[in-house]
């Protein structure tokens, strides 16, 4: 038997590498492999623009600035993982808009959905493979980083811009970032310790049927044919 399922765990593995939205024995593949590695190449670029950021940012986190070399490793460091970044960004845009598409209803997220979601009271039926809230993040995602890599250009080239540009862009860049992280640490809590087995569909790609059935209903019913309304 353990044999068994270890055979039908390498056969979603292999599946997850080119395909998803595929039930293979238990598992169903969320996100296949170009989708994850996209995923952790916006996260890594994002990180090492937050951490070179700081000691640029304000002298509290001058000590940071040893990490990298030194102050002047950040600085450009900084400007040229914001590139990255944007650009990995644009490509998981681009990778993902599909399936990010608004539906009739999904409007009600931007008020009582959300607060329903996170008092775990939405037990919405018509949830496909991503809610609301995740589209909305999703959107969210692509516009602070146009703004941080649009202030970030102006602070990077300041001779050919306004002193009043230069003064706009500190604050858009600055306002942008704190958004930016306080939404990844609620990010971050939902795809690991409030849903369990969420985290895996970005590793290994794949989401057990409860989970799938739980979180995301319709989703769960398209890609495995079962009709019976989720419990
Ligand atoms: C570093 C820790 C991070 C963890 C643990 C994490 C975890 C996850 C997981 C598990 C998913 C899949 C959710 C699902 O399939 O339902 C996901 C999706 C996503 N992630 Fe991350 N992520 C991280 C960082 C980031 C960063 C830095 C960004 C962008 C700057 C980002 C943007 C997204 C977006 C746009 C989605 C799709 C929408 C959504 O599911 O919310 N993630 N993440």
């Amino acid at each position: 038997m353990a044999n068994s399922t270890h055979i039908v765990g390498d056969a979603a593995i292999e599946r997850a590498a080119h395909e998803e939205d595929v039930l293979v024995g238990h598992e169903i593949v969320r996100h296949k492999l170009s989708s994850r590695v996209i995923h952790w190449l916006v996260a890594l670029a994002f990180v090492v623009s937050l951490l070179t950021g700081f000691p640029i940012w304000t002298p509290i986190f001058g000590w940071m600035a040893a990490l990298f070399g030194g102050l002047s490793v950040c600085r450009w460091l900084h400007a040229w993982a914001g590139v990255v970044f944007f650009v990995f960004s644009l490509v998981m845009f681009v990778a993902w808009i599909g399936d990010m598409r608004f539906e009739k209803g999904e409007g009600k997220w931007f008020g009582p959905k959300m607060i329903q979601y996170f008092r775990y009271q939405n037990d919405d039926p018509d949830v496909g493979k991503y809610n609301g809230g995740q589209k909305i993040y999703f959107f969210l995602v692509a516009i602070l980083a146009l703004l941080l890599f649009a202030s970030g250009f102006v602070l990077w080239f300041p001779a050919y811009f306004s002193l009043e540009l230069r003064q706009w862009s500190v604050v858009v860049h600055d306002a942008t970032f704190i958004l930016f992280v306080a939404s990844i640490v609620v990010h971050i809590y939902l795809g690991t310790a409030a849903e369990p087995g969420t985290f895996k569909s970005m590793t290994r790609g794949t989401v057990s049927k409860p989970w799938a059935r739980l979180h995301h209903p319709r989703w769960y019913r398209e890609v495995t044919g079962d009709r019976d309304r989720p419990n």
